[in-house]
């Protein structure tokens, strides 16, 4: 419609003048100019991008491609992928959802909370993180003043009801919530709720994923006590070993959760939380950026190198990455590049 309607009024108005002289061809023009715009707009969505099922897919194939990658790419995280997927499923495929969908991702930095988002908008959108549905705040660049948040809450508001009016399957992603003042995030609240409409727009189509370090040390200490038990992450971890532990984390550690009423009213459909990394996930992700540089896997050095600068924790065992697999690309790239490590 938006690209449609400024040509029709360009039409009636060309026209305007004859109508009343030959009321018949001047339909067949209109019929004629109508069919002929029609397959023109038919034909730039393949090209461009359009609220369309080639442009925002609701395939469950896509959804199992999403899966297909999920388990190719990220590592030591089969709790988070299991809900995910799951919860997609449920909401892709409903035509009415009851309410806009709500992710939050919790846990510790370089565990892939950003990059399993990028995934996602990537299985959902022909155009990805680039699609006009699909928008992500960076609460340090885009909320860096906590004085501003009342000016901030609108203009995430304003920006939300934009993109949904343009396609109601739309994507939202928060990134580093806990670092966004308080009181922005529950602007957010009235589209995530069980309304059918809200300024007459439908939101329970769209999807928000909210990602922060909230509960991020709570998990770890949990993984650490779970692992300290024997049991292993693969097997035998489940969500209901972290619920509490999230929400406890969420709550008493200050950011935009803390005090948000989307937590105290359970707006927040899914709490994922992102386990921190042990030394064989942190190989695979290795191996993962050598074969992207066409290497058939990591050089056997290359990655006892990478491995002896990282730090792991707690300083007793040394079993998980301090900074999980973030900047492992920039490691791998220096190594290949023959040049000694840049520190970070
Ligand atoms: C969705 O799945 C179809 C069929 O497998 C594929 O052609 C298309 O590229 C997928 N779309 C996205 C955005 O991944
Ligand atoms: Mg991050």
């Amino acid at each position: 419609m938006e690209i449609r309607s400024p040509l029709w009024i360009f039409i009636l108005s060309c026209l305007g003048t004859s109508w009343a002289i030959e009321p018949l061809s001047v339909a067949m023009t209109a019929g004629a100019a109508s069919a002929i715009w029609g397959y023109f707009d038919g034909s730039l969505c393949r090209v461009m991008e359009c609220c369309d099922q080639r442009s925002t897919p609701t395939d469950a194939k896509n959804i199992s491609a999403l899966e297909n990658e999920l388990s190719t790419y990220v590592y030591g995280q089969h709790l988070m992928q299991d809900i995910v997927i799951r919860a997609l499923r449920g909401h892709m495929e409903s035509p009415d959802p009851s309410k806009a969908l709500v992710l939050s991702f919790h846990g510790s930095t370089g565990c892939g909370k950003s990059y399993v988002s990028e995934f996602i908008a990537r299985s959902l959108f022909a155009y990805g993180m680039k699609s006009k549905f699909v928008k992500k705040f960076v609460a340090g660049i885009e909320f860096p003043d906590p004085t501003m948040a009342a000016v901030y809450k609108m203009k995430v508001q304003d920006k939300v009801r934009a993109v949904v009016k343009m396609c109601e399957r739309a994507l939202f992603i928060f990134e580093d919530v806990h670092l966004m003042p308080s009181g922005i995030l529950d602007g957010i609240l009235p589209f995530i709720d069980h309304h059918t409409e809200v300024d007459g727009l439908d939101f329970r189509k769209s999807i928000f994923i909210l990602l922060s370090n909230l509960g991020g040390t709570a998990i770890n200490r949990k993984t650490l006590e779970l692992w300290s038990a024997g049991r292993q992450r693969e097997d035998v971890i489940k969500l209901k070993d972290f619920e509490s532990v999230i929400r406890q984390g969420a709550f008493n550690e200050a950011g935009g959760l803390y005090n948000s009423v989307a937590i105290k009213t359970s707006l927040i459909d899914h709490y994922i939380p992102f386990l921190p990394l042990e030394e064989k996930h942190v190989v695979k992700c290795i191996d993962n950026e050598f074969k992207k540089l066409g290497y058939p896997s990591a050089p056997e050095d290359a990655a006892k190198n990478i491995l002896g600068d990282m730090t792991f924790m707690p300083p007793e065992v040394e079993l998980y990455s301090t900074s999980g697999c973030k900047r492992i690309a920039s490691k791998v790239s220096a190594y290949v590049h023959g040049k000694k490590f840049v520190v970070f």
